[in-house]
């Protein structure tokens, strides 16, 4: 298949391909999504399909206008509407009751659904332009970094989906926060933009799934099964370093090598004898969140094997940079006495 090329002045041609039950793959703030008419089953298989995904691991439903949610939803907590108020449109996303018009196949084996309303211009224009609520993961091979350009998408897709939405670099960089608030209290199964402290603002108290932090173990059932594969993953092996400025710089100086390359802060640069990557400054969390997944498809591309990462600090935003970085890793940390 001919992988056709948009510019935001396309909008109704990609449109006009997901009516049809095509696939295209669309900007948003977070990463780029790979959408397709959310009420059709057939293209919603046709998902699963082109990116390898597992077929238990659900999708989230992107709507334009807030008056989607009530058709897809059996319920509307109040809990829910005050979040979609505040952080709509943007980088959150909810999950609630299906209602019995959405298909099978967005939530396989579930009784709920995914809905975020993106905050990209072209994201928002293209879903009102299919007239139709779009499913959207992340526009990547199942287990490579989420795409943040145009380009990452064409580098895994290409020739597998109908067409490409170039809406520049995605502002967030990583995948939006997800919540369920099916049962009380809410729980966060995954951080990301929108950040735990914002979200207890506006509802108070909610819990934190364990697998934000920890490996799921084997065989047990996942609250979010996307957080059970190994994911965002490079080729080379990623490590986490937990430890103090100075640790990080002479273990990465001394283990100095032609395959290895250290992922840092701005800071550690002037000190490192070694190939370096640098997500940002040390408490610059919104930078770290923008740059990793391009990093992390930077090092493959340059066939490093060995990447000592910096341990992000899991605070506001750097919880999710954490959560990504740590998957990416396999969850091997060392940690310096
Ligand atoms: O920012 C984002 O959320 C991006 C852009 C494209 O909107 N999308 C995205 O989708 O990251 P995806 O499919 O890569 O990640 C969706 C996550 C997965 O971890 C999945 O398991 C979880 O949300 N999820 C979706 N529906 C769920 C449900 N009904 N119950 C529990 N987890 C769900
Ligand atoms: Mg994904």
């Amino acid at each position: 298949m001919e992988t056709l090329f948009f510019s935001e002045n396309e909008i109704e041609k990609a449109a006009k391909i997901i009516k049809q039950g095509g696939l295209v793959a669309m900007p948003t703030e977070t990463v780029y999504g790979l959408a397709a008419d959310a009420m059709n089953a057939q293209a919603v298989k046709s998902i699963f399909k082109a990116k390898g995904r597992p077929s238990d691991n659900p999708l989230i439903v992107h709507i334009y206008d807030i008056s989607q949610v009530d058709s897809l939803v059996k319920s509307f907590p109040q809990k829910a509407k005050k979040l979609c108020e505040k952080f709509w449109p943007g980088p959150l996303t909810i999950i609630l009751p299906k209602s019995d018009l959405v298909p099978n196949e967005i939530s396989p084996g579930l009784d709920t659904v995914a809905i975020r309303m993106p905050a990209h211009p072209s994201a928002l224009a293209l879903i009102k332009a299919a007239g139709t609520p779009v499913a959207a993961p992340s526009a990547n091979l199942s287990g490579s970094p989420s795409p943040v350009t145009a380009q990452h998408v064409k580098n895994d897709l290409d020739g597998k989906i109908d067409g490409i939405l170039d809406g520049g670099r995605c502002s967030v960089g990583l995948e939006s926060t997800v919540i369920t608030l099916v049962k009380e209290p809410p729980v966060l199964l995954r951080p990301g933009a929108v950040t735990v402290e914002e979200i207890e603002a506006v509802i108070g108290k909610i819990h934190l799934s364990h697998a934000v932090f920890e490996k799921l173990e084997l065989g047990k059932k996942a609250a979010s099964p996307g957080m059970k594969y190994k994911h965002y993953s490079p080729k080379a092996r990623v490590i986490i370093m937990k430890g103090s400025d100075e640790q990080y710089v002479s273990f990465v100086n001394s283990h100095a090598d032609s395959n290895v390359c250290a992922l840092c802060f701005d800071e550690d640069i002037p000190l490192l004898h070694t190939k370096a990557f640098s997500m940002g400054k040390k408490l610059d969390y919104e930078a770290q969140a923008r740059s990793l997944f391009d990093l992390l498809r930077k090092i493959d591309d340059e066939n490093f094997s060995t990447v000592y990462a910096r341990c992000p600090t899991a605070a506001g935003v750097g919880m999710a940079v954490y959560n990504r970085l740590i998957r990416a890793a396999g969850f091997e940390v060392k940690t310096f006495a």
